[in-house]
């Protein structure tokens, strides 16, 4: 990874999620900006619906030789399967130096770790057949394979926090999902509507107990359409989730500057 080690052992991190392109949000090189003050840029997922890859291409070359790294999201596989949009990303990660796809992904920067993955939610008791998700409308294999992604996603967390919790480096996970469900504000408006529809299960995931024993240094995620910046035990959480451009499911308190240093 070029250009990427942190100064004084802290990692300067530009961050967001959901910039879902499909809503006309602004293209992805609109965020390619104040390189000079971060090391490493990271995104959360749901960058559109089965296209990102063009605008994270464009992404990743205006920003060279900083780094992109990028977990994919439920939207990034709309209208489409997991296989073939995983099978894209590695090719464009084949062909760009400067760009990293997370699924199950280890970069290790020395003083740092960045552990991704999509953390496909926990949908244990629902009759998913009647549960009102696109997700399983709109991506091919979702609905068979639901409870193979989110073993698959929690095991590979498991396994890496492990593996590096007694080494001399902090642990960055970024997922898509939120980790848990402390790391959701429950009086926000988006929260209450989740929870008046019955829908907040999908919105989060349950490793509480992960986060607890492990204590990552930093828990990057997205999903939820607002922004968060809070302790869960003893890791820091952020979300920062542009939404819907033109709906009420934008998040006016996105901001396109977020560099968080760890
Ligand atoms: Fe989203």
């Amino acid at each position: 990874m070029d250009n990427t080690e942190p100064s004084n052992k802290l990692l300067r991190i530009k961050f967001m999620s959901d910039l879902h392109q499909e809503f006309n949000s602004p293209t992805f090189d609109h965020y390619a900006t104040l390189t000079d003050l971060y090391d490493i840029f990271i995104i959360a997922g749901d960058g559109s619906n089965c296209n990102s890859i063009i605008e994270i291409e464009k992404l990743a070359n205006a920003i060279a030789p900083k780094s992109l790294l990028y977990v994919t999201g439920n939207h990034d596989y709309y209208h489409s399967d997991r296989a073939t949009i995983d099978d894209a990303f590695y090719h464009l990660q084949d062909c760009i130096d400067n760009f990293y796809f997370l699924n199950h992904g280890i970069i290790d920067l020395g003083t740092h770790v960045v552990i991704g993955c999509t953390g496909w939610q926990y949908f244990n008791g629902y009759n998913i057949d009647n549960y009102p998700m696109n997700d399983f409308k709109l991506i091919d294999d979702h609905a068979k394979s639901i409870e193979f992604w989110y073993n698959d996603d929690r095991n590979f967390l498991k396994e890496t926090l492990k593996n590096f919790q007694n080494e001399d480096v902090k642990m960055i996970v970024v997922t898509h999902v939120p980790p848990c469900k402390s790391a959701i504000d429950l009086s926000s408006k988006e929260a209450v509507d989740k929870i008046r529809y019955g829908m907040l299960k999908a919105y989060h995931n349950n490793y509480d107990d992960l986060i607890k024993k492990y204590e990552p240094a930093l828990w990057l995620c997205g999903h939820m359409h607002n922004s968060f910046d809070g302790m869960v035990h003893n890791t820091r959480v952020v979300r920062n989730a542009h939404g819907y451009f033109g709906s009420e499911r934008l998040n006016k308190e996105f901001n396109e500057h977020l560099i968080i240093e760890v």
